[in-house]
């Protein structure tokens, strides 16, 4: 595997196997990983141990500014610290997944968090990267911009494997938040131009690794 640089975007919505895809692809091909959604949950998770109105953006936005936020970027195993203190467990909770499409509409949030993924994408230069945004907004001039679908169903059976809920409950706390994090007004989850639209509904994870490869293969940057 070469050494230069090489930008991975991979957007998409919940359950559309980002998570693990991404992880792979950058473990198979000696890069860094970056979980964005991760970040978010942080921020989220600061915001409801300081009490304040989730609805009061000024605050939340404060909070943002003045965490002590630290995430790795080794695909094997990165650990999430907030002003010290690992969130890795606590920002997969309920409690977070509730409140963090809220935190992640404060675009003076998005703009702090965006700026930290863009200096950590410049120092590690090989890198698969995931989020909602990362190919429209974080990194524009990704080497490769994916964008995962798969059936509601598929996500929400994913997503209820991954976390033990029932299928009918995650279907529509995932329906609600594709609704808000596709219709705020900053940085809406949206496919960029000149993505890669790939659906893994009855896709294996191995599958749509060795499909990303290639494509990687094929453009001549890893
Ligand atoms: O991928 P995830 O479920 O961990 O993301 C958590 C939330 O953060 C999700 O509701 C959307 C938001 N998010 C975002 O707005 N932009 C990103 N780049 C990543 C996540």
């Amino acid at each position: 595997v070469p050494a230069g640089r090489c930008v991975v975007a991979v957007d998409g919505p919940s359950g559309s196997g980002k998570s693990t895809v991404s992880r792979r692809l950058a473990a198979g091909i000696g890069a860094r990983y970056l979980d964005t959604g991760a970040m978010y949950r942080a921020v989220t998770w600061s915001v409801l141990r300081s009490g304040i109105d989730l609805t009061d953006a000024e605050s939340v936005a404060k909070v943002a500014g003045e965490v002590d936020l630290r995430i790795g970027t080794d695909p094997h195993g990165y650990g999430v610290t907030a002003d010290g203190v690992g969130v890795d467990v606590e920002i997969r909770g309920p409690e977070v997944t509730g409140a963090v499409s809220a935190v992640a509409a404060v675009p003076a949030v998005r703009a702090l968090l965006v700026a930290r993924q863009r200096e950590m994408i410049a120092h590690a230069g090989r890198i698969v990267v995931e989020g909602r945004d990362i190919g429209s907004v974080v990194a524009p001039d990704a080497d490769l911009k994916v964008y995962l679908t798969a059936s509601a169903e598929a996500r929400a059976a994913r997503r209820s494997a991954e976390d033990a809920t029932e299928v009918a409950v995650t279907a529509a706390d995932l329906a609600r938040r594709d609704t808000l994090d596709s219709t705020r007004k900053a940085d809406p989850l949206a496919m960029a131009a000149d993505a890669v639209e790939l659906d893994t509904t009855g896709l294996g994870i191995d599958e749509v690794v060795a499909r990303l490869r290639e494509l990687l293969t094929e453009r001549g940057v890893a």
